[in-house]
């Protein structure tokens, strides 16, 4: 298969490199200063609602607030008109399907898609992420910039794989709820070789592309559309359910089902792993990602925020409930915390809870 960022014209390209550079420079060099007009104003916060009050009384704030939201949005117009402008090539690729299958495809046509879905562009992706077969090729490129390219060749999703995800080398099957175009699913293959490896989604686009790249790879993996709270797979029979940079996307009680699911489908012994945001306990930091939310039309940030998994989790029969801080810069799990990252980051952390042996 070919990528979109091989065919570039040297004006995409060069529009590519500037709002990468733009968002580096926000996280690595306007966030610091923000942070160091904080401190010079002498009156440290001890709670997020404080933090974001000093905050917005900033000289660096307009700034800072404007710049996160400008790139994203010159993000998503890059990104759209350079996939929008290979539509027809892009859409033969994603027909050119081996004829004997490593996996399987299967979309449901009836699945209705939830309102709190199809309401709010996510990450303001014009159209989102599931009403066109293009929208998913946009998400795939926009998502290598909004990862400052520390993702690129799936880097993050294995590390995630690699440290959070148990060794298990007779695993019978995983499950990756909110698999999107499957970059959260292809590194499960060679972390379980063993297992059947199910990727489930809500949106059609993101698993055709995720079926056809599989596909072009040789990886089997069985992608399914289903709602994450109801994937209709056999209860007890898988060994680790996984999701990343799902569940704060979702309201609370979607949440809630989607782990009351991911329990269900555990066999007794195996494990539940969610790679998500997590505040960190620095007001200053927590204001800016709360704000993050808002700018970057993430409207259930705080449904995740205001969300007890760790009682959501017991509640739903799990044990060994945890949270623990992830930082793709410094290998992965950190059971020590994300120490002293001096750059805006999304505050990652996995979620890990293990299903009673019977
Ligand atoms: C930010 S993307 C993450 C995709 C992938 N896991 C990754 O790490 O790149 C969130 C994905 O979750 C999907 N999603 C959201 N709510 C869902 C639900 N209730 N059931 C299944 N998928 C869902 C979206 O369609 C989207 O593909």
């Amino acid at each position: 298969m070919f990528d979109v960022e091989e065919r570039l014209t040297l004006d995409e390209r060069s529009a590519v490199d500037f709002v990468l550079g733009l968002r580096k420079r926000w996280a690595d060099t306007v966030y610091p200063a923000l942070r160091d007009e904080y401190g010079a104003t002498g009156e440290p916060a001890t709670t997020v609602a404080d933090a974001g009050q000093v905050l917005r009384g900033l000289p660096l704030y307009p700034w800072f607030s404007h710049l996160e939201r400008v790139q994203q949005k010159m993000l998503w117009k890059i990104a759209g008109d350079a996939v929008l402008s290979r539509r027809e090539e892009l859409a033969e690729q994603l027909a050119t399907l081996p004829e004997q299958p490593a996996g399987s495809l299967g979309l449901d046509p009836a699945l209705e898609l939830p309102d709190w879905y199809t309401d709010y562009d996510i990450h303001i992706q014009p159209g989102s992420f599931f009403s066109d077969d293009m929208s998913a090729y946009v998400y795939e490129f926009g998502a290598r910039i909004v990862m400052l390219r520390d993702n690129d060749g799936y880097k993050f999703h294995t590390l995630f794989a690699q440290t959070a995800l148990p060794q298990l080398p007779a695993a019978t099957r995983v499950v990756d709820i909110g698999c999107g175009f499957g970059k959260s699913t292809r590194p499960l293959v060679g972390r379980y070789p063993t297992a059947q490896v199910i990727g489930v989604d809500l949106a059609a686009p993101g698993l055709r592309l995720a079926h056809a790249e599989a596909e072009a790879a040789g990886l089997a993996i069985d992608y399914r559309q289903a709602d994450g709270r109801a994937t209709g797979i056999e209860a007890g029979s898988c060994d680790v359910v996984t999701g990343t940079m799902v569940l704060h996307e979702m309201p609370a009680d979607a949440i809630r089902e989607t782990i009351e699911e991911a329990a269900r489908l555990l066999k007794p012994g195996g494990s539940l792993r969610f790679l998500e945001f997590m505040l960190t306990g620095d007001p200053l930091r927590d204001a800016t990602i709360q704000e993050h939310a808002e700018r970057n039309n993430e409207p259930f940030f705080h449904d995740l925020f205001g969300s007890d998994l760790v009682a959501v989790c017991t509640g739903a029969g799990l044990t060994d409930v945890s949270w623990t801080p992830f930082d793709e810069r410094r290998n992965g799990l950190q059971p020590r915390g994300w120490g002293d990252r001096a750059e805006w980051h999304f505050p990652w952390a996995v979620l890990a809870a293990t299903k009673p042996e019977a």
